[in-house]
């Protein structure tokens, strides 16, 4: 295994560490900004990749002295790094895609993560994603470490984050496991933390926090989702609001090796498309907090949009593949769609409703999820507006 312990003198790191607590002190617990000082993330993060100029993943590698300024300096910055690759449907070798498949995330969000988390001494914790293991590290230091669990669905993560674990004295829990199905021999927990994204909140994860215990996770895939905290109750449901800011944590994948390609446009399927006209704008889609809403209605699916010469182009894909593009031109803009719907029309329905709501953002929703099914709601749980999460 590469260990980054030796390649940097300790005066060197906590120098690094220490600017980069400072900056985490900004959004985050002083304690929980403490720990971004003492635990070594270059330890975690012994190479990273990033994209060169022509956009070709490429290793920096802390080993490598012609890079080890660059990689040290990267480490102790507050950006997300891509540490293990992985490839979208291996199998495809027409169109195969290499993407992150684990990445250290961005040490702002993790530190306001672990500050709503409100996880205490005492407390035992179980994250889902473990990734480097730099987050199970800061949970050891802040909490008792033998009250920290951690799991991830691919195996050599979780052997190398155990030794970097080990190597700093640190001795949680981890497991190779499928996150979706929580780790059920260690419950109850009193906080879940969830480090990937998902679309909706797996039933084990509250059954498995204790009554009055937390779960912090980012609800909605399709890259509009927000972190929502749940409160379980002793009924067996779980609820509470979103909170205001995204995660943009890859998505839970059911294999070690199989990423799913998210929704997206099949070219191939462009034969045979049809027309309609709109008087929605797609630029509505460039306001997070409507993307947020919209992303509620669309489930699995997912929306983007783009600036072309000057007008916002906006492609929707439902969860059933059936797809909408946008293009604006003289005469107003128009939709093009193929399969069972027109999924532009949800995106003007949510609209309408988001209108007539007042234009809220994402923190006046909230989620409850019971063992038979999940929604959201605006303001309380028993508003007259929910929406089944899909
Ligand atoms: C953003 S990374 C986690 C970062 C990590 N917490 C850290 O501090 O380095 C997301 C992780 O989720 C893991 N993951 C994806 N699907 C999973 C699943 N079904 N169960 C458990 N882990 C999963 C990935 O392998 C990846 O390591």
């Amino acid at each position: 295994m590469t260990t980054a312990t030796s390649l940097v003198a300790d005066t060197e790191w906590r120098a690094h560490a220490a600017a980069l607590a400072a900056i985490v002190a900004e959004v985050a617990d002083p304690r929980w900004a403490e720990a971004f000082a003492v635990v070594p993330r270059h330890v975690f993060v012994p190479r990273f990749f990033r994209r060169d100029a022509a956009g070709d993943l490429v290793a920096i590698e802390g080993s490598d002295p012609a890079q080890r300024a660059q990689w040290l300096e990267e480490v102790y910055s507050d950006t997300a790094l891509t540490t293990q690759l992985g490839q979208i449907d291996p199998g495809n070798t027409l169109r195969p895609l290499t993407i992150s498949a684990s990445s250290s995330t961005k040490p702002t969000l993790m530190a306001r993560m672990l500050t709503d988390l409100n996880a205490h001494p005492g407390h035992r914790v179980l994250e889902i994603g473990t990734g480097t293991g730099y987050n199970a590290a800061l949970l050891c230091h802040r909490l008792h470490d033998g009250h920290v669990h951690s799991v991830d669905i691919h195996p050599e993560l979780v052997t190398v984050a155990h030794a970097r674990l080990v190597s700093l004295g640190y001795h949680p829990r981890l497991s190779c496991l499928d996150g979706a199905h929580g780790w059920a021999e260690h419950a109850l927990y009193d906080r879940i933390i969830v480090t990937c994204g998902i679309s909706t909140i797996p039933y084990p994860w509250v059954a498995q926090t204790r009554p009055g215990g937390l779960i912090l996770t980012e609800a909605l895939a399709g890259g509009h989702g927000m972190l929502a905290r749940l409160t379980v109750a002793d009924d067996g449901t779980a609820c509470g609001h979103f909170l205001d800011y995204p995660g943009l944590f890859m998505t839970l994948r059911q294999t070690p090796h199989r990423i799913a390609r998210p929704a997206e446009l099949p070219p191939e399927q462009l034969h045979g498309a049809r027309h309609a006209s709109t008087t929605l704008d797609p630029a509505v889609l460039a306001d997070p907090a409507f993307a947020f809403f919209c992303q509620l209605h669309l489930g699995s699916g997912r929306s983007n949009h783009h600036v072309v010469e000057g007008a916002t182009k906006a492609t929707v894909v439902a969860h059933d593949g059936s797809w909408a593009q946008t293009t604006s031109g003289t005469h107003g803009v128009l939709v093009t769609f193929d399969g069972t719907h027109n999924p532009w029309q949800t995106v003007e329905t949510a609209h309408h409703t988001w209108t007539q709501l007042g234009r809220p953002r994402p923190c006046a929703f909230g989620l409850t999820v019971t063992p038979h099914q999940q929604h959201a709601w605006y303001q309380h749980p028993t508003s007259d507006w929910t929406h089944p999460l899909t």
